[in-house]
């Protein structure tokens, strides 16, 4: 099954199914750069005379290009920019962390694109829970995407034919020792997290972290088990971590796939968007991993 007979076969509306068509083509060709450009010559000219731009500059470019030819988007913001894109027509409006893990490329390891959609003519006072579709695709060996538009989560490999086929559709997350413990230096002033990734070590949770928050959580979803952390503390008090761009587009994934997302405090999927660039601390994975990081951090 490829992504437009799921799409039918879903029921999602027209409007939605070519905002997410768009997006996946976004994604291809987002991933045929990575795949195929040298990025250490990032300021110089290619082969064909073109400058070389950053990767998530350009990750940025072809989705805001693709989304405003795309007469059912009304709004795009990323991570990348200061603003919102408002296009004069439109339902669905678009936001995106085009290249998660960015410092990750030179290294070679996997990064992704994260997109949340809504229907809205901006961003102000949405809550994560109103968002009608999010998705996330990793660039690793393979190019895959994660997709939900709240009928549960999907898995999409890009084939060699350039089409994306269905490979996957019964994400459920349940109990099970995994850690991916983002922004471990926090343990070195906060007990609580100490504590908690203390937990995890004496009952000899399995260490799976890659840096990108992308391929970690794609992790979770594809074993069934886990938990991310990135947590705040005193130098940054809500995290690094966009609330709009990712947290929210990922909370949605896990949850729909059984799993939770919280601040520590509330889910994830309730807290408001006040600020495009607002940032949240940030426990996802099985339900009783985010109950145990509630716990300890309350
Ligand atoms: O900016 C997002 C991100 O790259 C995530 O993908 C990742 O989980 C996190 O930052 C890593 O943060 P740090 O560099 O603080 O370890």
């Amino acid at each position: 099954m490829n992504l437009n007979e799921y799409l039918r076969e879903a029921g999602a509306d027209e409007g939605l199914i070519s905002v997410i068509e768009s997006v996946f083509e976004g994604i291809k060709k987002i991933s045929h750069r990575l795949r195929t450009t040298d990025i250490g010559k990032v300021g110089s000219h290619n082969s064909f005379g073109e400058e070389q731009i950053a990767m998530d500059v350009y990750a940025d470019q072809v989705l805001s290009e693709i989304l405003r030819e795309n007469e059912n988007v009304s709004v795009y913001t990323s991570e990348e920019s200061a603003g919102e894109l408002n296009f004069d027509h439109g339902e669905y409006a678009v936001c995106s962390d085009p290249l998660d893990g960015s410092s990750l490329v030179d290294v070679n390891l996997a990064v992704g694109t994260i997109v949340g959609i809504y229907k809205a003519q901006n961003f102000a006072n949405l809550k994560g829970k109103d968002q009608h579709a999010s998705l996330m695709s990793t660039y690793g060996p393979q190019t895959t995407v994660f997709l939900t538009i709240k009928k549960g989560v999907l898995e999409f490999l890009l084939n060699e034919k350039g089409e994306f086929v269905l490979r996957r559709r019964d994400f459920q997350i349940g109990p099970g020792k995994m850690f991916a413990p983002g922004n471990l230096r926090a343990a070195a002033s906060r007990e609580d997290y100490f504590k908690l990734t203390n937990y995890w070590i004496e009952n000899q949770y399995t260490l799976r972290y890659s840096g990108g928050m992308v391929p970690d959580v794609g992790q979770i979803l594809i074993k069934g088990k886990g938990i991310f952390s990135y947590p705040g503390y005193d130098e940054m008090p809500e995290g690094k971590l966009r609330l709009l761009f990712e947290c929210a587009p990922l909370a949605l994934l896990v949850q729909e796939a059984g799993g939770a997302a919280s601040d520590g405090k509330m889910p994830i999927l309730e807290k408001e968007i006040k600020d495009l660039h607002q940032t949240t601390p940030v426990y996802l994975g099985s339900k009783e991993e985010v109950d145990r990081c509630e716990q300890y951090l309350s």
